[in-house]
């Protein structure tokens, strides 16, 4: 999809505002990887508009909350730390900014409105291209606005970005989810797919390379299904991207982008998340086999081992397939890890259904597994079932499944230990400044003694022990 222009014309009014003045924000991020990249850019456009960081609420002249809503817990972290900037808000009379999934959310924004009235901004994830024409009226008239979409937004380009890390960038390929997993509100909060186009998306990373980045992780709710939605409009539709040596590439999915990323020089490491197994096709395996780059690392979210609970959840393959198409990349990629996130206590999840999720982690030993005990999502399929699990067998589960998934990671760690590892650089202990720390391909954590020349570095090192969440490693002399 072409995207539309970010209009810098209120940044500028702001700007002659704060001209002059040290005007701060902080912001607080709640969600996933793609919340985190809002965040990112919402940063982009305070900065531009001359406002500078902190980390101090109490001294902010802008707060902003960056919300999730994939579960429960994210609520009680927004109104807990609500209740907290009350406070500040009394004192200094900042200006209090709430965006994100949660404010798609009609319920919530109610009661915001109900029970904190002092909240002066809230915006949803399609109107960020609004959010410096609302902080300026907000400024100039003192009123509350409400800049909420209920359509699409469109994909916005050019948007101001400040990223934190400078050896690891976030860039989101596509926005939205089609696939109404039962359990899922996300394709509720952030429309529908779209995918950017593979020029801007080229034009990005070539741009971070040559600000000397080495990792790009490529972001989307289902990356894998890159440009599927627009190919469905339009059955030929194809880009050609011309290359720094002046060849032209083709693109028309995401197997024939990760080809095209691969290709920038200085970009080092190329990963993604999250694929979906339903569309995880022979071209994707294929490209991840052939384009150096690419982590041989897959996040293959399982969600459930029981062909009868994912059919429930509406995730379009049984058990069977899953373990087939973790076999076929593994046959093709021999060297390939994985990790996946699975939800345990899904409505009417039996013993016999949990233990075939249990199957699934022992036959396929992930590297890591994100776990969640399901969460009632309002508006979802899922949250009418019959059959809620009680909280203490959810927790049960939960339970038994993380000492499994630690057994397994211990197991693996172990097998690292007296090889040599590719490890890129990424930062240095904070509490003490000798151990430097980086990840290998699979995404361990390796901390080991090292000096600020190497930062940025892909190192071989040898790994010499393990502690369950990182490895120790050493120079190879
Ligand atoms: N699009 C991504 C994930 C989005 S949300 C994917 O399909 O993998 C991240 C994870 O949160 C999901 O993979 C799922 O494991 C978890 N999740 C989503 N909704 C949930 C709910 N209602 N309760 C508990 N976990 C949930
Ligand atoms: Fe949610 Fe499923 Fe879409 Fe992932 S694929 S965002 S779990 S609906
Ligand atoms: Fe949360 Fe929205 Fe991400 S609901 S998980 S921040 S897409």
């Amino acid at each position: 999809m072409k995207g539309i222009q970010m209009d810098s014309t209120f940044i500028d009014k702001i700007k002659e505002i704060t001209k002059n003045k040290e005007y701060k924000y902080s912001i607080m991020t709640m969600g996933c990887q793609l919340n985190e990249n809002d965040s990112e850019k919402i940063s982009g456009i305070l900065e531009e508009a001359g406002y500078t960081k902190t980390e101090n609420l109490e001294e902010s002249n802008i707060i902003v909350f960056n919300t999730c809503c994939v579960r429960e817990n994210a609520e009680d972290r927004l109104f807990g730390k609500l209740g907290e900037v009350k406070k500040y808000k009394e004192k200094n009379g900042c200006i209090i900014i709430i965006g994100g999934c949660m404010m798609q959310e009609k319920q919530m924004v109610n009661k915001i409105k109900e029970s904190y009235p002092f909240v002066d901004i809230v915006f949803g994830p399609h109107t960020m291209k609004n959010l410096p024409k609302d902080i300026y009226e907000r400024i100039l008239e003192n009123k509350k606005i409400e800049d909420i979409l209920d359509i699409d937004g469109e994909i916005l380009e050019n948007v101001p970005i400040v990223r934190e890390d400078k050896i690891k960038a976030s860039v989101a390929i596509m926005n939205g989810c089609n696939n109404f997993c039962t359990y899922c509100i996300v394709p509720y909060v952030r429309g529908r797919e779209r995918s950017r186009s593979p020029i801007d998306i080229y034009n990005e990373v070539k741009e971070l390379a040559k600000k000397g980045y080495k990792e790009i992780m490529l972001l989307g709710q289902n990356v894998n299904s890159y440009l599927v939605s627009e190919r469905k409009e339009n059955k030929d539709l194809e880009y050609i991207v011309t290359i720094e040596n002046g060849e032209k590439r083709k693109v028309n999915s995401f197997a024939t982008l990760l080809r095209l990323i691969n290709e920038i020089e200085g970009i080092e490491r190329i990963r993604f998340i999250s694929p979906h197994p339903k569309d995880f096709t022979d071209d994707v395996i294929e490209a991840i086999k052939d384009c150096s780059k690419v982590c041989k690392f897959i996040h293959l979210p399982l969600q459930s081992g029981s062909t009868k609970v994912l059919e429930k959840m509406n995730r379009k393959y049984t058990k069977e397939q899953y373990l087939e198409l973790v076999q076929k990349i593994r046959k093709k990629i021999p060297n390939i890890e994985f990790s996946t996130d699975i939800i345990v206590g899904f409505p009417g999840e039996t013993e016999e259904d949990f233990k075939d999720t249990l199957d699934v982690v022992n036959k396929v030993k992930y590297e890591q597994i994100y776990m969640f005990i399901y969460s009632r999502r309002i508006g979802t399929v899922a949250d009418k079932m019959e059959n809620q699990i009680p909280e203490e067998i959810k927790h049960e589960r939960f339970d038994r499944l993380k000492k499994i998934a630690e057994e397994i990671i211990e197991q693996k760690n172990k097998k690292y230990i007296g090889t040599i590892q590719n490890v890129l650089v990424e930062g240095k202990s904070k509490t003490n400044e000798k151990i430097y720390t980086g990840r290998t391909e699979t995404n361990k954590v390796v901390n080991f003694e090292g000096n600020d020349g190497m930062l940025g570095k892909i190192l071989p090192l040898q790994i010499i022990s393990e502690h369950m969440w990182y490895l120790k490693g050493k120079q190879i002399m």
